[in-house]
């Protein structure tokens, strides 16, 4: 089957404990059961579209450990193709050190990047043919630069559309916007990249001005509980999240991003992109783990029937 989607970024084993209250700095708290579970933004990306049906390649990096092992078959089981997946001796596999807060769902994130670390551009150059064959490429901003470069580039030189998942933030060159056909980020990432307060509506769609006006095709807002803002050269789109009760949210940003580029692969108009994207990010949150979470087709159309 021709490949849809390929995800060039990160793959993590998430520790993850749930405690009472976060840690203040400085401060010990006693946590429940340690939970590890698959992670890394582009592998739960990966994950996401390939449950949603998507055929979906992988392009990352884990050492030979026995996380890389257990990150690996995870990845394979979830249907993703882990054949163009470096591995290194000698260095340990990417890891989250994640502690989510029992009421209120809220977490923190320290990642530690191992084997992210080494993936370059020569290693996507490698895969040229993987990201010319491919619909949609995905990138986030957990591997080094040089190697989200060479992915962009190499889908604009071959017509793949791409997504950029601006995350974790982090400064890079402003001529990559030209290569970005939708670039999708949180309101915090929104507001280190373009500058400015984001949060109300209006400040919302004045950052999406401003960041459609440095060269991307389409800018994605991200809003956690509240939905998603979509805005291109032609239109401007607004839809609230479904309504959930989140056992755990981690991934749900990766949801939204997997279920994206699966709706951009299938030429869905921006309404249904959107409400498609929100409802996997929905049910991602009512389970726990990241790439664990992430539901099937099946699941999304049952959900959004309930729903709409
Ligand atoms: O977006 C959530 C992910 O961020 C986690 O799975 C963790 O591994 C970090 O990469």
């Amino acid at each position: 089957m021709a490949t849809a989607i390929v995800v060039a970024g990160s793959i993590n084993m998430d520790l993850v404990v749930h405690t009472p209250r976060l840690p203040v700095p400085g401060e010990t708290v006693l946590g429940g059961n340690l939970q590890t579970s698959g992670g890394g933004k582009g592998a739960n990306q990966a994950v996401a579209a390939a449950r949603l049906g998507s055929p979906t390649v992988m392009l990352g990096c884990l050492g030979q450990d026995s996380f890389g092992d257990a990150l690996f078959a995870g990845l394979e089981n979830a249907g993703v193709d882990c054949s163009h997946v470096k591995r290194v001796p000698g260095v340990n596999s990417g890891v989250a050190l994640i502690g989510i807060e029992d009421g209120t769902r809220d977490n923190f994130i320290i990642a530690s990047g191992g084997a992210n670390r080494l993936l370059h551009a020569a290693d996507i150059e490698s895969h040229a043919d993987v990201i010319a064959g491919a619909a949609v490429l995905v990138c986030q901003l957990e591997v080094p630069l040089d190697a989200v470069q060479a992915a962009l580039q190499l889908a604009k030189q071959h017509g793949t559309r791409t997504i950029l998942n601006a995350a974790p933030y982090c400064e890079f060159p402003a001529e990559w916007l030209a290569l970005v056909d939708v670039l999708i980020v949180n309101e915090t990432e929104a507001a280190r990249l373009s500058g400015l307060p984001v949060h109300e509506l209006e400040e919302i769609e004045h950052a999406s001005a401003v960041l459609l006006g440095r060269g991307v095709g389409a800018v994605v807002i991200t809003l956690g509980a509240r939905g998603a803002h979509y805005v291109d050269a032609h239109q401007r789109a607004y839809y609230p999240a479904y309504p959930v009760q989140p056992v755990d949210t981690v991934g749900a940003g990766d949801a939204f991003v997997g279920a994206f580029a699966v709706a951009l692969a299938e030429a869905r108009d921006v309404e249904e992109t959107l409400r498609f994207s929100n409802a996997v990010a929905a049910l991602a949150t009512t389970r726990a783990g990241a790439q664990a979470a992430m539901p099937t087709r099946a699941e999304v159309d049952a959900y959004r029937q309930q729903w709409e």
